[in-house]
């Protein structure tokens, strides 16, 4: 689909001020109210098409851990005559389910890794998360939580024959206060049924990502998602305001507190906040949510260099200020990436070597219009940025959206992708993305046929937050790639004082690489914790620490 003829160009820095006058005065309401969708979620697809390796082929290395037991009938009848449903279990131990049935929850988002889990359990209450975990926990049996099994570093998915506890069967809305803006909500969620739902109150869930179609807001909380907005709402640690969660002994935690001030001893929900399942699994969160804004706009910018994109990043903050709700960057690499996969085009004529999307959210369209509209010039006459266009209704917003958001899904077109999430100072940020693309180069790993792995190295982000993804967008997964790739890009980042996971979490992609992030004594006590919470370590085993 070309979204160009969909648009009207209303900046060109080599248009006439008059064009951009009379495209503003033709709409009087030229930068569009977000309407609420009505839609139902999507279910996003996991990326490529090729068959996907078993994590234990493709790492030998990982070692089923001895301490736990293997599955037998007597375990799968105590968990039937639990959850008495036969919809509440995929059963592939007695040989009652085919492997197709337990393959989506054995095979994660990337394709990139597959367990040999044979019993799936969907509790629908935490009554039944707890005794699921007291009964794991007493048989030794070790379990992976999943929510919307969106993850992006393998987290939720086994790697042998762990147990998935599934929370797709755990979706009531608990509570809403239309005063405070309080919700009170299962784990199972999904983010964007959680969003209807405010929307129809006029409110708005403080976390969006291009997976709200399928993840679930208990898996939002377990990864501390990041998001698109974390620039204007903050991070979910800020957000959360309490928990309901079950320990590894079946013993309910129940912290759902609706206070957004509570200094009353330690603040023990923190620590379930991108623990990623390895503590204790959230059956229930309270969060803070924002009213909804009235007036959302959306402007699509190309760039000349990175050194533009951080000066408008700078004037953004500067002249936008209380109204920037998203500052993101994407390279002409990622872009065309999705351009390719959808078969789609620009929004603008003529290729940039970056591109970012500003969006505004405010309560008076007429002010951030104004606003915009003036920031908009002041860049395009200071040469900060080369080309334009600003959304004129909802269609176009979701347009330019959906090609920052598609860039997820269209790096795993040709086969796999091999993602970096990482927070480095703005300054040197992009200086990875052109660092790998060389390495790759030199390595002879890239190139145009089947015969290189390495489709391209592209680089986009939330510029707003410090947080590139860097994306080697791959024809297969190749050793010989991955062996290019790490630790290289790790000691890249520690040598910035970065992050080697911004927002994605560790799973099993990074967990023998936190020490590039962390120092000793913190993995310490880390690994006191873990623990302290779960000493037989059923939960997640082989991720994280
Ligand atoms: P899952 O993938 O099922 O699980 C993730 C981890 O949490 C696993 O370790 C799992 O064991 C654990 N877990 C899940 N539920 C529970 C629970 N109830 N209790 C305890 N542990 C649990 N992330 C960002 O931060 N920002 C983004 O912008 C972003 N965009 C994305 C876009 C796409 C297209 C995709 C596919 C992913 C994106 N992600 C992003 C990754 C992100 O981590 C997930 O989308 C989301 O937060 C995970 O939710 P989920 O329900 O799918 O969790
Ligand atoms: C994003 O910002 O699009 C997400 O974090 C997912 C990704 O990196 O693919
Ligand atoms: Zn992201």
């Amino acid at each position: 689909m070309a979204c160009r003829s969909k648009l009207t160009p209303v900046l060109r820095r080599v248009a006439t001020p008059s064009l951009k006058k009379s495209v503003a005065a033709a709409h009087p309401a030229v930068y569009a109210t977000r309407c609420i969708s009505s839609t139902a979620p999507r279910q996003l697809q996991a990326s490529g098409t090729r068959g996907a390796k078993f994590t234990t082929d493709s790492y030998p290395e990982i070692k089923r851990d001895e301490r736990f037991a293997q599955l037998t009938k007597e375990h799968v009848d105590y968990f039937k005559s639990l959850l008495g449903n036969d919809s509440a279990i995929v059963d592939g131990v007695t040989g009652e389910m085919a492997k197709d049935d337990l393959q989506p929850f054995n095979l994660d988002w990337m394709r990139k890794y597959q367990g040999h889990c044979k019993l799936v359990l969907k509790p629908g209450s935490t009554e039944e998360v707890s005794k699921i975990l007291k009964y794991c926990n007493d048989n030794k049996l070790a379990v992976v939580p999943q929510g919307g099994n969106t993850g992006l570093v393998g987290g939720s998915v086994p790697v042998f024959d762990e147990i998935v506890v599934s929370t797709s069967r755990m979706k009531q809305i608990r509570f809403f206060d239309e005063v405070s803006g309080i919700l009170v909500a299962d784990a199972g969620v999904v983010l964007e049924v959680a969003d209807q739902f405010l929307a129809e109150k006029g409110y708005i869930f403080p976390l969006d990502l291009g997976a709200k179609g399928s993840c679930q807001i208990g898996g939002n909380v377990s990864t501390n998602a990041g998001g698109l907005r974390l620039l204007r709402y903050g991070s979910l640690h800020g957000t959360v305001l309490g928990i309901e969660a079950v320990l590894p002994d079946g013993t309910i935690l129940n912290d759902l507190s609706k206070l957004r001030k509570d200094n009353t001893g330690y603040d023990l929900k923190q620590l379930f906040i991108g623990a990623e399942g390895t503590i204790g699994m959230i059956t229930a969160i309270s969060i803070h949510c924002p009213q909804r804004s009235k007036a959302v706009n959306v402007a699509f910018l190309g760039v000349e260099s990175y050194e533009k994109m951080q000066q408008a990043f700078r004037e953004a903050k500067t002249q936008l200020g209380e109204i920037l709700s998203a500052f993101e960057l994407m390279d002409s690499q990622s872009l065309g990436l999705y351009y390719k996969a959808k078969d789609a085009e620009s929004a603008l004529e003529g290729e940039h070597p970056f591109y970012c999307l500003i969006e505004t959210s405010g309560s008076n369209s007429d002010h951030d219009s104004e606003k915009l509209e003036a920031f908009l010039e002041d860049i395009m006459s200071k040469e900060i940025v080369a080309d334009g266009v600003v959304a004129q209704d909802e269609t176009q917003l979701r347009s330019l959206w959906n090609s920052r958001e598609g860039i997820s899904e269209a790096s795993g077109h040709w086969g796999g992708v091999y993602k970096y999430d990482v927070s480095i100072p703005l300054k040197d940020m992009y200086q990875l993305v052109e660092d790998v693309r060389k390495r790759m180069e030199d390595a002879g790993l890239k190139g145009e046929t089947d015969d290189y792995p390495v489709v391209d190295v592209v680089g986009y982000g939330h510029m707003g937050d410090s947080n590139l993804h860097l994306n080697v967008a791959v024809r297969r997964y190749d050793k010989k790639v991955e062996e290019a790739l790490e630790p290289y890009v790790y000691e890249w980042i520690n040598s910035k004082n970065g992050s080697i996971s911004a927002e994605h979490g560790l799973g099993l992609a990074k967990k023998k690489y936190i020490g590039y992030s962390r120092n000793e004594t913190t993995v310490g006590l880390m690994k006191q914790i873990k623990n302290l919470y779960d000493p037989n370590g059923i939960m997640n085993p082989y991720k994280y620490i």
